[in-house]
Order: C-alpha cells, then sequence, then structure tokens
C-alpha cells in the first residue's frame, strides 16, 4: 500500500518538515508525484490544490520519493533562510535525477515566481517553474517536459483563486483543515515579499467556501480556519449584480452558521482592517473561536511608518484594548520583526514595550532580512548588523516566553472546551487539543470513551510555557 505525503515546514522557518499521510489503492495509478511544501499555511493550502490537479492528470501521491517520476518544492520567499532551504534541498534531488535522467523537478510557489527563468540557469535540475497562479496549467507542462524541454509559467493572474478545485486533504489529521478564502495581498509592506510572488489581492467566490466548508464538515472535520494574507480585506462582488457585496465579517456568519459543532478560526488579520463588525460577529456565535493573530512587527511609530503598515504603536494598542472590550479574553498573538532599517535600541525598546502592554499569547519572531525586489530594498538601507538583529530578537522571543507563561498561569482553575486533534507526542496516554483561545492543552485520557475530534471539557490544572496541562471535568 503505497502512502501520500508531503512534508511541511510553516512559517516560522521550522526547517525540519514532518510527514503526513494516507492511504490509496496502489492499483489506481502508475505514474506518482512527490511533494514538499515550504512556507505559510497558504502555500500548505496550494499545495492540496496541486495534488488534486495531478490526481486529476493520472499521477498518484507517494511519499516514497524514489518510486515518483515527478518531485515538487512548493517554495517560500518570506526570508533569505527559507530560500536557501529549498536551495538545500535541491541539491538532495541531483543526487536521484542522476540514478532516473527520466524524473521531472519542478519548482512551485513563490520562489518560482520571484526567480521565474533564473531559476532554470541558477539550478540546472530543474525542469519546470511554476508560479502560483498558474497551477491549471502542470499537466501540459509536465507532458512537455517529457520530451526534454525546460517549461515556465510565471504568469500572475487578477482573477485566479481556484474556486472549483476540491484540495485533496493530504496532510490532514482528519479534524481541522484550511480553506482559502482570498489570494495575493496589495498591502506592500515594505519589507514583503509576498505582493511580488502573490500579485493582486482577489477574494473567492463565497458560495464554493460554503460549498467546501459543508463538505468538510459532512467528512467529519470539526475545525476550519479561513486563509488569506489580509483575511478581513475579504470582499466579494457577484459579477451578476455588482451591488450584492458580501464582506468578511459576512461570510463568517456564513460558515459560522453551518454548524455549531463546526469550530471557525481565520488568518491573518491586518490590524488597519479588522473591523467592530468582525469582532461582533466573532463575539456573537460561540463555534467562532476567541483568538485574532495581529501581527504588528515592530513597537516603535516611526519604524512602522517605514515598513508601511499604516498604524501607530498607539493606533495598535488601541485596536488590542478595543478587541479585549469587545470579546473579553480574546486569545491573542503576533509577528514581531528585529532590526529593520534604521531601528535603534530606543525602537527596538518600544517593540518590547508593546508587548508588555499587548500580552500576546505567543509570536512568531524574526529577524529581519532583505528581499529582493521589495520597497525596503530599494529605498532603505539594511543597516542593522547581524548580530544587533539576533540579540534583538533573543529578547523578544525571551519577553515571549514569560509573557507566555504569566499568561497560561492565570489559566489555572479555568474550564475550557477542548477538541481533541491527536494523542500527545509523549504519552499515548493522553490527549492534545486546543481551546478557542488556540492555546495547547495537553491531558490524560483516563476511562472516557473520547476519539480524535471529540469535543470535552477541561480543567487547567498546570501550565508552562508552551503548553497547559489539564484534566478531563464530566
Ligand atoms: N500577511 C501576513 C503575514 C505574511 S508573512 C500579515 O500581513 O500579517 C508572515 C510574517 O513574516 C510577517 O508577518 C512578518 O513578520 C514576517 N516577514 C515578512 N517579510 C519578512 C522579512 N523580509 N524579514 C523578516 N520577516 C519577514
Ligand atoms: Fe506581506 Fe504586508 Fe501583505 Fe502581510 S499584509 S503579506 S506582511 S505585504
Ligand atoms: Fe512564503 Fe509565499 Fe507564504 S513567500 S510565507 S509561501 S505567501
Amino acid at each position: 500500500m503505497d502512502v501520500l505525503a508531503i512534508e511541511s515546514k510553516t512559517h516560522n522557518e521550522k526547517l525540519q518538515g514532518t510527514a503526513f499521510g494516507f492511504e490509496h489503492n496502489a492499483t489506481q495509478f502508475n505514474k506518482f508525484f512527490y511533494i514538499e511544501s515550504y512556507g505559510c499555511a497558504m502555500n500548505f493550502a496550494d499545495t492540496e490544490v496541486v495534488a488534486s490537479i495531478l490526481m486529476q492528470a493520472g499521477f498518484g501521491p507517494t511519499k516514497n520519493i524514489v518510486e515518483a517520476q515527478l518531485i515538487f518544492v512548493n517554495t517560500c520567499s518570506i526570508r533569505e533562510k527559507a530560500e536557501l532551504a529549498v536551495r538545500k534541498r535541491l541539491t538532495e534531488f541531483r543526487l536521484l535525477k542522476q540514478q532516473n535522467k527520466k524524473v521531472l523537478v519542478g519548482v512551485l510557489g513563490c520562489m518560482a515566481e520571484r526567480l521565474k527563468t533564473k531559476f532554470l540557469d541558477e539550478e540546472k535540475l530543474v525542469d519546470i517553474v511554476v508560479g502560483p497562479d498558474a497551477y491549471r496549467s502542470l499537466p501540459t507542462l509536465i507532458t512537455d517536459a517529457t520530451t526534454g524541454r525546460k517549461m515556465v509559467n510565471v504568469l500572475l493572474s487578477r482573477e485566479e483563486t481556484y474556486a472549483d478545485i476540491a484540495p485533496v486533504r493530504l496532510a490532514s489529521n482528519g479534524v481541522s483543515a484550511f480553506v482559502s478564502i482570498m489570494r495575493g495581498c496589495n498591502n506592500m509592506c515594505s519589507f514583503c515579499v509576498v505582493p511580488f510572488t502573490r500579485g493582486r489581492e482577489r477574494s473567492r467566490d463565497y458560495t464554493s467556501i460554503l460549498a467546501e466548508c459543508n463538505t468538510l464538515f459532512v467528512q467529519g472535520f470539526k475545525e476550519i480556519t479561513l486563509l488569506g494574507q489580509n483575511v478581513d480585506s475579504y470582499y466579494y462582488t457577484n459579477q451578476t449584480n455588482m451591488a450584492n457585496v458580501t464582506t468578511f465579517a459576512q461570510l463568517l456568519e456564513m460558515v459560522a452558521l453551518i454548524n455549531p459543532l463546526l469550530r471557525v478560526r481565520f488568518s491573518t488579520s491586518h490590524p488597519k482592517d479588522i473591523t467592530d463588525d468582525v469582532l461582533f460577529t466573532i463575539k456573537k456565535y460561540p463555534n467562532i473561536c476567541n483568538y485574532i493573530h495581529l501581527p504588528v512587527q515592530s513597537g516603535n511609530t516611526r519604524v512602522l511608518q517605514l515598513m508601511n503598515r499604516n498604524y501607530s504603536r498607539e493606533w495598535y494598542i488601541g485596536k488590542v484594548k478595543r478587541i479585549r472590550e469587545i470579546i473579553p479574553d480574546c486569545g491573542l498573538s503576533s509577528d514581531i520583526i528585529t532590526g529593520f532599517c534604521t531601528e535603534t535600541e530606543a525602537d527596538h525598546n518600544d517593540t518590547l514595550t508593546l508587548m508588555e502592554a499587548c500580552k500576546f499569547d505567543f509570536s512568531y519572531m524574526y529577524y529581519y532580512s532583505e528581499r529582493p525586489g521589495t520597497l525596503a530594498e530599494k529605498r532603505y538601507t539594511d543597516n542593522v548588523t547581524l548580530p544587533d538583529k539576533k540579540r534583538r530578537l533573543q529578547q523578544i522571543i525571551d519577553l515571549q516566553g514569560r509573557l507566555s507563561h504569566v499568561g497560561h498561569r492565570l489559566e489555572i482553575g479555568k474550564f475550557f472546551e477542548v477538541l481533541i486533534e491527536s494523542e500527545s507526542k509523549k504519552s499515548t496516554d493522553d490527549w492534545m487539543g486546543r481551546n478557542e483561545k488556540n492555546q495547547v492543552i495537553v491531558f490524560a485520557k483516563g476511562q472516557h470513551n473520547l476519539t480524535k475530534g471529540s469535543y470535552c471539557n477541561v480543567k487547567i490544572i498546570d501550565a508552562g510555557r508552551s503548553t497547559l496541562i489539564g484534566e478531563i471535568v464530566v
């Protein structure tokens, strides 16, 4: 029996992947593809779209790279390190290609879009280069590449949302799934390569989003994360009636109404775009999780201006206050960059004090990595030294660790509804799940007849930096 897999490297730069899989009928296919995905959840979701397109074209998924005729890597350009990880992986593929000259190696995703034909010059083993909006052309490109031609399609689109393609849930735990609601980004944060690799922002037809969420619920999924680079600017207009507009708050409500047992999450929110409407919708529906990922990037207004984030330190803190007014006890996390161009020690200190003021539950933290072609690369000098960037990063990591620990300790004695996702990594006697605030909770299975995907009530009895310890209450 063959097992299908996708390896994932998430956007917090875990550079070691995890293999996931489901079993399929080996007799169904006689040619196979192997795919690895780097970067963010959107790339992950795209890999599932790519798998669907390839399976339609008659290729079976395999996690055994040596049986694959097609090897794909879905790449990320967000930081230099992410690109280096891909380059390293490609050198490992070289050996396979030497052993079997017929194997085709394809590069997908953001790095493909950024480097275009340059990829073919720089990495001789690559046969196919395909950008994020061109996946429908994969079957044709593969056919042409088998004749020995190098194939490239990096056309960006203003319309493509892959709305009609049912993603193959490759890496699923059977409980949670990602649903892509939009593509691209119009924000032009000066440090960020995404607007160049993913193109203009466009929203997917809400009817196809609802259909996908419905199907997932019927299949037994209990949690959906609506995905976009900037979900709060979701804005779908019906082509036949332009006055018929669907906003993100309305979409959230429609998804929440599918079933009260379906948890709804979303990511990512840009602080400038999240509205009171969205906050009141979260408050209104118990199955919309009280958790917001609200990347701040820096705590200093001058740096935020250089980053082109369109809000000030005070405005961000005000937004957090508003969130907590409307949704008390809302989980909150952030992304933070240290050592952006011209950042001084005092500016960095503003980031530390903002973190204290906002008390994030957790953060994804990075040091600034200049990306070719971005506004920052063109306009500013990357003048903070690497040791300073790294030292500041360590300071925010340490502070976040302390804040998470203090926050977690405040949860001791509280009760939460937990959705069980899997057995705990450390012991098969324990379950691991999350509460609506996105906190990870580990607790003993005991004699209860629960399974993956069950909801249960848990009392928190202890707390570490990254995990809460609980016990089931009946
Ligand atoms: N669309 C999301 C995040 C996209 S990228 C948002 O706007 O919040 C994820 C995170 O990577 C960003 O929030 C930022 O913190 C980080 N990032 C992006 N470009 C970076 C760069 N050049 N160097 C370091 N970190 C970067
Ligand atoms: Fe990048 Fe900013 Fe768009 Fe996020 S909102 S993807 S950080 S440009
Ligand atoms: Fe990376 Fe592209 Fe996502 S650059 S973070 S894979 S949108």
